[in-house]
């Protein structure tokens, strides 16, 4: 699948945010630890939440989209205990039934994901809390199984404040008798989101989005009913609108951004203030406008609440159009830095060295095809290509649609000219 943009367009207007991919991906496998019927509004429509949920129907559970964002999660008694490798190997975050299997079941078989575009991505952090809380961990043929033995509430300190880690022990620990506590947590959103989910089907969860969340667990079955809590609302998607708050900036005049937590956003709020836009925070939308020319910033990115690495691509497609050298350090993955060999492509000056990007500006970025290696470099193109002279031939670009529910129709809705073509 291929996107064509014409560049030169000014975007204006508003734009409507979706649910958070990151948080409905952990909630439908969280859902099974409630079990019986869970209603989730608000779930964004893209293919990476297409693969979760046909991974809730090989586990023996139904899944059916009701309208705009609804999807309806139903769970038999039993379940099965394998993620099947064929979904799993299409997306990492599969990885997530581990905790969700672990606890609802004590027993979890998830294929180890592969590395992928963006770094190795291991899963340690992840066996390590399980172990702890006593469940025989074993790697074999590919897979992870996870077995209850002895389980016992667990002090886990997370070496690095993984999301994904922090996430898998949170789920597990609600099935494990006693009180499990996780030091260096992930403070993300989409980690409070989850503990709000689990908190509304009875679990008993304390200091999620801070770096020390401690859960009481228990292995009561039936303990978690979905009748307390059989519907929830996803947390909108701050990296959509982080993309279309870096989308104006490149080639804005004012956009106004719907259905945002701007809490979520202060990085990329200052961050764009920093290169002189203008940005209007209301209730539960902001508008970014921009007012004369755009100068140099530095960004490194953290775990939150430092700047997202999820934006870190984007963020160098529009520092590649503004006055001045900018450097951004990727501290978060190994390897994600692949972007700037397409916008190269472009005539974007970046000097890649290790986990620095030195980029010289302004650039005139032209049309050309290129690639997208990854979901949010694929965002990052659309950034150049809507701002690139001529036309841009993103290639690849059904990675795009992984993370981002109508694209192209959104970005048309603000004056942008870019289509899908197959
Ligand atoms: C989540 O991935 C997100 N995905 C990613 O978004 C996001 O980039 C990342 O968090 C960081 O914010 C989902 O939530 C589905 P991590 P996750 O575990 O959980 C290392 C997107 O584009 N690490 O916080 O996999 C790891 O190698 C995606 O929407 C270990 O060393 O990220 C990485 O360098 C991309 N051992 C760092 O931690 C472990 O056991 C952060 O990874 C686990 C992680």
């Amino acid at each position: 699948m291929k996107l064509i943009i014409q560049g030169g367009n000014t975007l204006r207007g508003n734009v409507r945010i979706g649910g958070a991919k990151n948080a409905a991906l952990v909630l439908i496998a969280a859902s099974a630890i409630a079990g019986g019927e869970v209603i989730l509004d608000n779930v964004p429509r893209i293919s990476d939440v297409e693969i979760q949920l046909e991974i809730v129907q090989a586990l023996g559970g139904r899944a059916e989209w009701q309208g705009q964002g609804r999807v309806l999660l139903s769970w038999p008694d039993k379940l099965d205990v394998a993620v099947p490798y064929q979904l799993a190997k299409k997306l990492r975050a599969s990885n997530l039934f581990l905790g969700a299997l672990a606890a609802r079941i004590g027993h979890a078989r998830v294929p180890l994901p592969g590395g992928c575009d963006i770094g190795f991505r291991p899963m340690d952090l992840h066996l390590k809390g399980l172990s702890a809380m006593g469940f025989e961990v074993e790697l074999e043929h590919g897979f992870i199984n996870a077995k209850a033995r002895e389980l016992r509430g667990a002090r886990i300190y997370l070496d690095f404040p993984s999301v994904g880690a922090t996430e898998n022990i949170m789920m597990a620990a609600v099935g494990v008798p006693g009180t499990t506590i996780v030091e260096n947590a992930a403070k993300e959103p989409e980690i409070v989101d989850l503990a709000s989910f689990l908190g509304g089907v009875g679990a008993t969860i304390r200091g999620a989005g801070t770096d020390l969340i401690k859960i009481e667990g228990t292995r009561t079955a039936g303990a978690f009913g979905s009748g307390r809590g059989s519907r929830f609302s996803v947390i909108p998607d701050r990296i959509e609108a982080g993309t279309y708050m870096i989308a104006a900036a490149a080639v804005g005049a004012e956009v106004t951004i719907e259905n945002v937590i701007s809490q979520h956003l202060q990085p990329v709020i200052a961050k764009l203030q920093d290169v002189g836009m203008e940005v209007a925070v209301g209730e539960d939308s902001l508008t970014v406008r921009r007012s004369g020319p755009l100068r140099a910033t530095d960004i490194k990115t953290l775990p939150y609440p430092g700047f997202p690495t999820d934006l870190q691509s984007p963020m160098m497609a529009l520092l590649c159009l503004v006055q001045g050298t900018s450097v951004i350090s990727e501290n978060v993955f190994e390897n994600r830095f692949r972007v700037a060999e397409e916008l190269k492509r472009m005539g974007a000056q970046i000097r890649v060295k290790g986990h620095s990007a030195v980029i010289e500006g302004p650039t005139r970025l032209l049309g050309a095809q290129v690639k997208a290696t990854d979901l949010r470099a694929g965002a990052a193109l659309i950034v150049a290509g809507l701002a690139g002279e001529g036309e841009t031939e993103i290639c690849h670009a059904e990675l795009i649609e992984r993370g981002y529910e109508k694209v192209a129709e959104k970005f048309c809705a603000l004056g942008g000219r870019i289509k899908y073509v197959d």
